[in-house]
């Protein structure tokens, strides 16, 4: 996949149907999904437990565009190969999560992987600029992770503006995740983000035998950034 910076919608599947992930991804891709957003978290380094690889290598079959898995885990590196085998294109981890990030990330990428780093809303930019020739992705949280549904925290917004000017001329995908809505939605593309994450925002109003509204949701994101 040749690398490029326009506008893409990630949903989460946080936001589907646990019981239908299969259906549910094969739905939001038909109405537009451009990267699939799978939220993994340990009930430690977030107050919340989803799934694990067993429950990626399920879903990847129905996955025909980007599996982007987004690891809200700590420790990590233990499960990175387990991650990568089950299929996924990209696989973030917190600078947060860890005390030996190099390793982590080129471990991410000796396994087949992207690798992309994620920071909190409590943390700086500057926490990630010694790894900018590790990753293929930044993603910059605009919530606390561990829930969707949230409020877009928006001092955030000048920290995407700040890691763009970071990259450069790197191919390095920025990535927001949390509160995306076609409202706040240009704000964070405007300051350079390509990649957003968005769970309530697209799946609201819709389901697996009724899924136009996915569609409408995608579009309405799209229309705002575009504007
Ligand atoms: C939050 C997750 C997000 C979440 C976003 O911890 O990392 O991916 O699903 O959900 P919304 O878009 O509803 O804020
Ligand atoms: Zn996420």
């Amino acid at each position: 996949m040749a690398f490029d910076r326009s506008l893409k919608i990630a949903p989460s599947i946080l936001s589907a149907d646990f019981a239908n992930f299969g259906a549910e991804i094969q739905a939001v891709e038909a109405q537009g999904a451009d990267w699939i957003h799978v939220d993994v978290m340990d009930g430690h380094f977030v107050p919340n437990i989803t799934f694990g690889p067993d429950t990626c290598k399920a879903i990847r079959p129905h996955i025909k565009t980007v599996m982007d898995v987004h690891l809200m885990i700590s420790p990590v590196d233990a499960y990175i190969d387990a991650f990568a085998q089950a299929g996924a294109d990209f696989i973030t981890v917190h600078v947060e999560a860890g005390a030996h990030m190099h390793r982590t990330l080129q471990a991410i990428r000796s396994a087949g992987a992207k690798a992309g780093i994620a920071l909190n809303p409590g943390t700086p930019a500057s926490a990630v600029a010694p790894f900018m020739d590790l990753v293929d992705l930044v993603c910059v949280m605009t919530v606390n992770p561990g829930f969707g549904g949230q409020k877009f925290i928006h001092s955030c917004v000048e920290k995407v503006s700040d890691l763009r000017l970071m990259i450069g001329d790197r191919p390095v995908h920025i990535e927001i995740d949390g509160g995306v809505t076609p409202e706040t939605a240009p704000l964070v593309h405007a300051a350079g983000a390509d990649v957003l994450v968005a769970g309530s925002a697209v799946f609201k109003g819709g389901s697996v035998v009724d899924s136009a509204p996915y569609g409408e949701n995608i579009r309405a994101i799209k229309a705002a950034c575009k504007a």
